[in-house]
Parts: structure tokens; sequence; C-alpha cells
């Protein structure tokens, strides 16, 4: 395809986006546009190397670039998982390191042992359900939160929640802890699969590029 097509990054808005222009920096891809913390502004421009970004909320991601809307996102491995789009998962950027978990009291440990029917709530129903229903086949209630999810067990919504660790910090301030870990999480590249084939070589020297960044 033509070199004067723009190849069009969807970025998760937030620490994401900024990690991920930091590292395009370093190749040598920069974005003066994006620095400035006051613009309201959604789609940046690289001239030079024909690359065009725009910010949209994490969980869009995966849907601006299965419908090709983007040919290229950066967004968070729980992200994908809960999202199941049809897109090429292709470089893990190794930054945004952190655990998708079940978490709760101590006390809620005997109820994952013998297999109850507990209540989980979650901002990740998809991977809670997948977890429970297909990994441990024990069937539960799923409850969908938009956030603060540990508050939860806190007021008795749910038995346990099913949410990203980081830190830890959120869980022991709070009294609650890692029960099972679910699986690791990380900042990911995805692709459209028709931008895969139509752009094949700039995507490849792209993904090249990073990956000898990434390895330094
Ligand atoms: C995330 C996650 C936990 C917390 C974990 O929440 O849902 O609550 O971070 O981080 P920690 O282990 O370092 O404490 P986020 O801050 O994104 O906000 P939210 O609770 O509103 O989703």
């Amino acid at each position: 395809m033509s070199e004067d097509r723009y190849l069009t990054f969807a970025l998760g808005k937030g620490r994401l986006a900024n990690k991920t222009m930091e590292l395009f920096e370093q190749i040598g891809i920069t974005c003066e546009e994006m620095k400035d913390k006051n613009s309201r502004k959604l789609i940046f421009v690289n001239e030079e190397s024909k690359f065009r970004f725009f910010l949209a909320k994490g969980p869009d991601v995966p849907t601006y670039v299965e419908y090709g809307a983007a040919d290229i996102g950066i967004v968070g491995r729980d992200t994908i998982l809960e999202e199941n789009r049809n897109v090429y998962e292709v470089l893990d950027l190794g930054y945004g390191n952190c655990r998708m978990c079940v978490c709760g009291p101590a006390s809620a440990l005997e109820l994952l042992k013998h297999h109850e029917r507990i209540r989980v709530a979650s901002k990740y129903p998809n991977i809670a359900k997948d977890y429970f229903y297909n990994k441990k086949h024990q069937t539960v209630d799923i409850i969908k939160l938009n956030g603060s999810v540990e508050l939860g067990p806190l007021v008795e919504l749910s038995d346990v929640i099913v949410d990203i660790v980081e830190t830890g910090s959120t869980l022991r301030e709070n009294g609650l802890e890692v029960l099972e870990e679910i699986c690791p999480l990380s900042a990911r590249m995805i692709v459209n699969p028709v931008s895969m084939q139509m752009e094949s070589e700039r995507i490849k020297e792209l993904v090249n590029r990073l990956r000898r960044q990434l390895v330094i």
C-alpha cells in the first residue's frame, strides 16, 4: 500500500499512552502536540513517519482496531481478554505489568476451595466468567462494577472480586488479599487483520524497531 497512507494508532488514554509515546520517542518518532497537557485535541499526526495517533478509552481500543478505524492499538492485556475482539496481538511491550487476581478477605479462601456458589464482583465479567466456569468449573454469580471494585466484599455486595493487582496497596489498605492468581498482564500491541496484510512491511518494520529498543 502507498507510503502516503497514514498508519493510525489507537492508544488507551492515560499512563499507557504516556509510556507508549516515551517508547516511540526512543525510536525517533515524536509527537510534540501530544505533550500539551491542556490540549483537548484527540488526534495527533507525525507527518514525517505518516503516523496518526488518537487517544481512546482503554476498552474501546480493540473496537477501533477490529473495525479498522485504527490499524494498530496499544492496550492492556486485561482489556484484550475482556473484549475478545478479532485482532492480532503482535507484541508484549513489557510495561504496565500487573496481575489479574481473585481477591477478597482471607475468610473467602474456604468458599473458593469448596467450590461454593459465591458472588464475584468485577469490572471484567468475561474474564471472571471464563476463569470460574471454564477453568475452575465453579458456578458463581457475577456482578459487573465499573470501578473501586474492592468495595464489593467490604460492603457485602460480593464474596470476592476479580481485579487487577499492581502494587497490592489498595488491597492491603482495605484488609483484602490475593486469593488466586488468574494471569499476568502488561501492555500489548494489537493489529487489525486486514492492516496486517495490506501494511505488512511498515508494521513489521515498526515491530522490529520496537522489539530492538525493548531489549536494550
Ligand atoms: C486499579 C485496580 C485496583 C488498583 C490496583 O484501579 O482496579 O483497584 O488499580 O492497584 P494497586 O495494586 O497498585 O493498589 P484503578 O486505579 O484503575 O481505578 P478503579 O478502581 O476505579 O478501576
